[in-house]
Order: structure tokens, then sequence, then C-alpha cells
């Protein structure tokens, strides 16, 4: 395994690149990073009624979400206590209870075993049904609508570990007096690579747009305006959350070429503005409407209306699992262009997507190779460049082109992964903090 003292000053901008490919290493992400995160579950939308549930992944556990019958949403490991079965094998729907394919043992909403076949004649009815709960996810988040859950007990409580972060999220999923709805349905795919490359490029990185994206900004527009998007010397910051875990994106709205959403988009959203300006104030409304990511694995990009969660799958694997979000009270042809334009854009056979993915896969083949593992990249752009609680806006921030996001989504993976409690990571942090370089 590599040498773990090697990314305690990560923040500095080294990286070795055997992160994104060690199999031990990432056995101890799933344990120290995942396992002491809050990690996205589901949103309001996809749970209308008790009883409704959704499958998903905190990194590779199977976990189920549900609405229970007070309202409330509870999740828990998706295992049979009897051999492991997985108990519920739809993605999504509504159910009383929960049943394993295999022997029949029975879960409630809340994942209480509540029946057990045979069990006078094979159990003798001696066993204890309240020991063998399904597993629960014991700290569960609410935040706007949107459930995060976290396995560990000691990771601070999520408004504290969202911090700063809290300001750039919400000016996404707090803008309309009705909230936000996901689209039904997710779209999934598969990426041969890293998990970090789709999560810190979410967080920080707006430098490859102009490059990676020139073929699909072209086929969106013929406008010379777009054809360096954005443009190198454009007002935008980047924020930073490295207080207790998020990293993000933001910049000036830039305007995003009509094809993408089209007229029916842009002529409700004119028409809706006042609304936005009332709930989040109109400059952070036109403002904060990039791509972020709550660390570890949750991003979101505004202009094309996705969200999504890289889960984990090996070292070198992830599942895209995305989905459309818009203003749950937009009317229905709204939505529709919304979901259309996203589906142009960030779908898995979207234009811009795929020049992602293409880079993502194209490092990991690279990776393969023994001396290619052992060659540092370099994540230092912007470094010392950082101000804090500047233009209004919360936080460290940098100039939209820099990697000050990359570089606190860094540290505090490598904290994690270290095993570094969360209390001598708040206390790093403060140091950290004290000791910025600032510029004159
Ligand atoms: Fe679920 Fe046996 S594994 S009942
Ligand atoms: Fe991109």
């Amino acid at each position: 395994m590599i040498d773990l003292d090697g990314i305690a000053g990560i923040r500095d901008g080294i990286v070795p690149p055997a992160i994104y490919s060690d199999p031990e290493l990432y056995q101890l992400e799933l344990e120290n990073v995942f396992g002491r995160s809050w990690l996205f579950l589901a949103h309001d939308s996809q749970l209308p009624k008790p009883g409704s549930f959704v499958q998903t992944y905190m990194a590779e556990d199977p976990v189920l979400v549900v609405r229970q019958r007070d309202g409330s949403v509870k999740a828990f490991l998706n295992q049979c206590r009897h051999r492991g079965m997985r108990i519920c094998r739809a993605d999504a729907g509504t159910a009383k209870t929960f049943t394993c394919s295999y022997h029949g043992w029975a879960y409630d909403l809340g994942g209480d075993l509540i029946n057990v076949p045979a069990e006078d004649a094979g159990y003798h009815g001696e066993i204890d049904k309240a020991r063998w709960s399904a597993h629960k996810v014991p700290r569960i988040a609410n935040h706007k609508g949107f459930y995060f859950g976290c396995w560990s007990e000691s990771t601070p409580e999520f408004a504290d570990y969202l911090g700063d972060m809290a300001f750039y999220f919400d000016a996404v999923v707090d803008r309309w007096d009705g909230g936000l709805e996901l689209v039904p349905g997710t779209s999934r795919w598969v990426i041969d690579c890293n998990w970090k490359f789709a999560s810190e490029q979410f967080a920080s990185d707006m430098y490859h747009a102009p490059i990676a994206h020139a073929s699909a900004m072209l086929a969106l527009t013929e406008d010379p305006a777009f054809q360096v998007f954005p443009p190198y010397e454009a007002p935008g910051r980047q924020f930073a959350g490295d207080g207790h875990g998020s990293g993000g994106n933001w910049l000036p709205v830039f305007p995003i070429p009509e094809p993408t959403f089209g007229p029916v988009y842009t002529e409700w959203l004119a028409a809706n503005k006042e609304e936005v300006f009332r709930r989040i104030g109109a400059e952070r409304a036109h403002k904060v409407w990039a791509h972020n990511t709550i660390f570890p694995n949750f991003s979101w990009l505004g202009q094309a209306a996705t969200m999504r969660v890289w889960h984990p799958r090996g070292p070198g694997q992830i599942e895209v699992w995305a989905w459309t979000f818009v203003p749950r009270d937009a009317p229905d042809e709204v939505k529709d262009a919304i979901r259309q334009g996203n589906q142009r854009t960030f779908s898995p056979a979207g234009v811009f997507e795929t020049d992602d993915g293409e880079n993502w896969s194209e490092i990991q083949r690279v990776l393969r190779g023994w001396k290619a593992r052992s060659v540092p990249f370099n994540v230092q752009m912007g470094l010392g460049h950082e101000e804090r609680d500047v233009h209004g806006l919360p936080g460290k921030t940098n100039h939209v082109y820099a990697e000050t996001a990359a570089r606190g989504f860094y540290q505090r993976w490598s904290d994690l992964v270290r095993g570094l409690s969360w209390e001598r990571i708040r206390e790093l942090d403060e140091r950290r903090e004290a000791e910025e370089v600032r510029p004159a």
C-alpha cells in the first residue's frame, strides 16, 4: 500500500497518483472516508408517501431508504440478517413490509424483523426477533428535503459538516417557494475511473471546461463568445469549504446558449425571477449557480439541472447515479424543457458528460503503468492566492480558475483516510486557517 505519511501534506497540491489506483487504500477509503462522512441518500420527492422507498448505496453498502408512517425517513442496510441476501431487490416503490426472497424473513418499514418462517417448528419459538433487525443507519439529516446518512457517531452534525457550503448549496436547492423535485427515474452508468476524479472535478475544476468541452460548446452555438467558455479572465470565484468536509465552485452566472434549455425555460425563468431574488437575493441568484461537491461524492451542476452521486466500485470504477432537478411548482412544459436540456448536456449520452467520462477513464488506463503511478500530479493552481470572506462570499475562495477546492477536497480526504479523529481534524483546520498564506 502507498505510504500514508506521504499524503499528509496533500494540500500543497502534490498528489501521488497511486491514490487513484491502490486497492488496499480503497478498502481504507470505504471505512475511514465513506464510513465517517455524510452521504446523500434520497430527496423528499422520491419518497412521496408512507411506505415509499428507494434502494441506494452508501459507497458499496446497499441501503434501503424508507418513508415511515409518521412521515419521517429511516434507512437501513439492505442485507438480511439470516444469510445476508439483499432484502429488497426493487429499485424503488411502495411497500408495507420487505420480505427476503431467500428464506422469507420479513422486515417492517423501519427495518425491524417482524416475521420468521417456521418460527415454532424450526426455531422452537426461541429466536429473539428484536436482536436480528436489519442494521440501521444511525444518523439521518434532512437539509431542505435532501436526506443524508452517516454511519459514524463521531462525525460532526450535518449543519456543522456543511459549514459555509450551506450558502452555496441553498443557492441551488432553496431558490423556489415550492422547493425542488427530482424527475422520476435515475440515470445510471458505469465509468472506469476512480471516484475522486469525478468528485474533485465537480468540486473545483472549471479549468477543463473551455478545452474538454470546446466541441460541445460549438455544437450548441456558433456564437464566438462561447468558444472559450467561461473566459479565462472571467470574474468568477471558486469556493473551498475545507472546514468540515465540503468543496465547491461558483462563478457569476454566464448566459448558457439558448439551445441548452430553450426559450420555454428562459421565458419562464425571466417571468419568475422575483421569487428567486426574494428567497436568496438577486446577487446570489446570479452568481451561485455552478458546480459543487459536498464531500465526498454528492455533486450538482446548476446550469444543467443535474445532481448525482459517484458511487465507488473498486479503485478503478464508479457507478454514476444522476437525477434531473426541477422547481416543483413549474409548469409541466418547463419541467420538460429542463429535462430535455439536461438529457442533451449531462446525461449518459450528453454532449458534455461524455467529454468528462472520456478524460477520467483514459487517465485511469494510463495509471495501469507502474511508472505512470509513481509520477506525481500538479494540483497547485492558485496556491497562496486564497482569500476569506470577500466579495460577500462566506469561507475560503479563489479565482474560479484555481484548484483551491481540489486541495481542500484532497486534504479532507487525506485526513479521513489516515484515520485522524474528527476532533483532530478540527484542530488541524484551525491551525491551517491561521497559517494560511494571505496575499498582501
Ligand atoms: Fe434472508 Fe435467509 S437470507 S431469509
Ligand atoms: Fe465537465
